[in-house]
C-alpha cells in the first residue's frame, strides 16, 4: 500500500534522510528503529507531508503523494500521531475531535470506517475527560486523545512516532491493545519505537536506521533471533 522509493529529504539543503526505499504492505505492521538523531522523525514528517522530498517518490495506493500537502494526506488514508502529539491543548478533548471528525469526513467521505462514538468506546478515560480542557490530561491520556483524533482522519494507515516514550506501562498496555485491536479490523501501521521490545511484540518486521539510511531490515519471522542476538543491539537499538 505504501512504496518510498530512493527517498532523499531534510532541512534546507541539508539532507537528513539518503535513498529510503521501504514497503508497507496492507494490514502489515512495521516498524522503523534506530538510534537517536538517525532520521525516523524526519521520516514520518515526510511521510505525513511536513517535510518535502529532495528526491525520489512517496507512493500511497498507486498514487504519487510528491509534495502534497499534509492536510491532503488523510484523503489517501494516512494519518499520523506526531512524536509531541500537536493537540490543541487550550481546546477540550471533545472539541479536539470534533475537529478532526470533520475533517475526516470530508477526507474519507463513504469510506469513512470511524464514529466519534466508535472511538470513544476504544478508550474510555478519553470518554470519562471528553470535556475537559487536553491541557489538563496526563500524558498517557493525551497520548490516546491523540490517537482517537488520528483515527478519526479514517486513515487505513496510522503512523505512530515514539508512541509509548514516558508512559507508564499500564498506559502503555491499554494503547498496544487497542492497536492489535485495529489490526485485525485492516489498519496498517507504521511504528517509529525507541524500544526494541516493543517493536518486536507489535510489529510483523522493521527497518532500522541509522544516520538516515536504511542500514538493516528485520524481516516477517526474524524479530526471535534479533533479540536473542545483541550484536544489532548493540550497534544500532536500545533494549
Ligand atoms: N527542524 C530541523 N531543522 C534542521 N535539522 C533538523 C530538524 N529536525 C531534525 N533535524 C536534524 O535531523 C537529524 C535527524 O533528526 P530526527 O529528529 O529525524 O531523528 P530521530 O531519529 O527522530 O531522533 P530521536 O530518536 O531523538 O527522536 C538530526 O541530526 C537533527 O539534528
Ligand atoms: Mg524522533
Amino acid at each position: 500500500m505504501l512504496e518510498i522509493q530512493s527517498l532523499r529529504a531534510g532541512y534546507g539543503a541539508l539532507p537528513v534522510l539518503h535513498d529510503i526505499n521501504l514497503s508497507i504492505g496492507r494490514n502489515e505492521a512495521v516498524a522503523i528503529v534506530g538510534p537517536n538523531g538517525a532520521g525516523k522523525t524526519t521520516l514520518v514528517r515526510t511521510l505525513c507531508g511536513l517535510v518535502s522530498p529532495m528526491a525520489g517518490r512517496i507512493v500511497k495506493d498507486g498514487a504519487d503523494l510528491g509534495t502534497l500537502p499534509a492536510h491532503k494526506r488523510p484523503e489517501h488514508g494516512i494519518a499520523v500521531v506526531l512524536e509531541n502529539r500537536n493537540l490543541f491543548v487550550e481546546l477540550s478533548v471533545g472539541d479536539n475531535l470534533r475537529l478532526a471528525e470533520n475533517a475526516g469526513r470530508k477526507a474519507a467521505g463513504d469510506r469513512s470506517r470511524f464514529s466519534l462514538e466508535a472511538v470513544l468506546e476504544l478508550f474510555p478515560i478519553v470518554k470519562e475527560r471528553y470535556c475537559a480542557s487536553v491541557g489538563l490530561l496526563s500524558g498517557g491520556q493525551q497520548q490516546m486523545v491523540a490517537i482517537a483524533r488520528a483515527l478519526l482522519l479514517q486513515p487505513d494507515l496510522l503512523i505512530l512516532d515514539e508512541l509509548t516514550t514516558g508512559l507508564a506501562p499500564k498506559i502503555v498496555k491499554e494503547i498496544l491493545g487497542v492497536l492489535n485491536g485495529l489490526r485485525t479490523q485492516g489498519m496498517a501501521i507504521l511504528l517509529v519505537e525507541q524500544s526494541i521490545t516493543i517493536a518486536a511484540e507489535m510489529t510483523d518486521r522493521a527497518y532500522v536506521l541509522s544516520v538516515g539510511k536504511v542500514v538493516q531490515e528485520i524481516g516477517h519471522g526474524e524479530w526471535p533471533s534479533v533479540l536473542a542476538d545483541d550484536r544489532l543491539i548493540k550497534a544500532y537499538l536500545h533494549g
